[in-house]
């Protein structure tokens, strides 16, 4: 119906960091919020959608009407990310997930060492989520829809291009991290949204806008392709 588009799908959604741990005291994160992913989750709830989100952490309250799932690793948000994308129509990835993680966390805290200056860390790849899921909807009924961010600081519309070919993804939400006041902590975001198959070359642009409002019209766009994709 027209006040609830959304009834009757499943959206899941990741957000937030995630914690890489180093040793039992120490981990490697970054400065993700959650809060575009959390502002998604109310968006689709209000929407009439069922959602759950797999939030690494964060320190936001879980949005009314969303199931929340708490994850702290690269490989928990994977785990759950592919157990729950089998059965929703539309995945949205807004974590920041960790490139690399301690490829063997030591077990005991890692001590400073008389004399040594150096430390050496070895890390290992984390899966990359997104790209994952958007493999597996090929080999079945082409569902979920897959949306994904893409936060930069230069060259916003070529590597965005690039990283919605390279995973898959059906549309990507493209952010200039650089610009003042927007993305990465902040209460307002800009966007460039763009798609796999087709319509509009460069992309269809929307305004600095609080991320509430900002979230609710990304998921308008998301779920108008959900209906007429084609199914292979
Ligand atoms: O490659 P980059 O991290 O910039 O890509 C961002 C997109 O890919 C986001 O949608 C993010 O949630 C997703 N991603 C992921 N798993 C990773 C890295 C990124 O799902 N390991």
């Amino acid at each position: 119906s027209a006040d609830a588009p959304a009834r009757g799908l499943h959206v899941v959604i990741t957000a937030g960091p995630t914690r890489e741990p180093l040793d039992p005291v120490r981990y490697l994160s970054n400065h993700s919020s959650g809060k575009m992913g959390f502002a998604l989750a109310t968006a689709a709830a209000e929407l009439g959608a069922k959602v759950t989100l797999i939030s690494g952490p964060v320190s936001l309250p879980t949005p009314e009407g969303a199931t929340r799932i708490d994850v702290e690793t690269a490989l928990e948000m994977h785990e759950a990310s592919r157990r729950l994308a089998e059965a929703c129509d539309l995945f949205i990835g807004c974590a920041a997930v960790a490139d690399y993680r301690a490829e063997a966390p030591a077990e005991h805290k890692i001590k400073k060492t008389e004399g040594e200056d150096d430390l050496t860390l070895r890390l290992v790849k984390n899966p990359d989520i997104i790209a994952d899921i958007a493999a597996e909807r090929d080999t079945r009924n082409g569902r979920p829809f897959v949306v994904g961010f893409a936060a930069e600081t230069r060259d916003l519309e070529a590597y965005a291009r690039d990283k919605l070919e390279r995973k898959r993804l059906d549309m990507i939400v493209a952010n200039d991290v650089s610009a003042a006041g927007l993305g990465f902590g902040s209460d307002d975001n800009a966007a460039l949204l763009m798609w796999r198959d087709g319509d509009g070359e460069g992309g269809e642009s929307l305004p600095p806008q609080p991320k509430a409002q900002l979230a609710r019209a990304i998921l308008e766009r998301a779920l108008g392709c959900l209906p007429t994709r084609p199914v292979h």
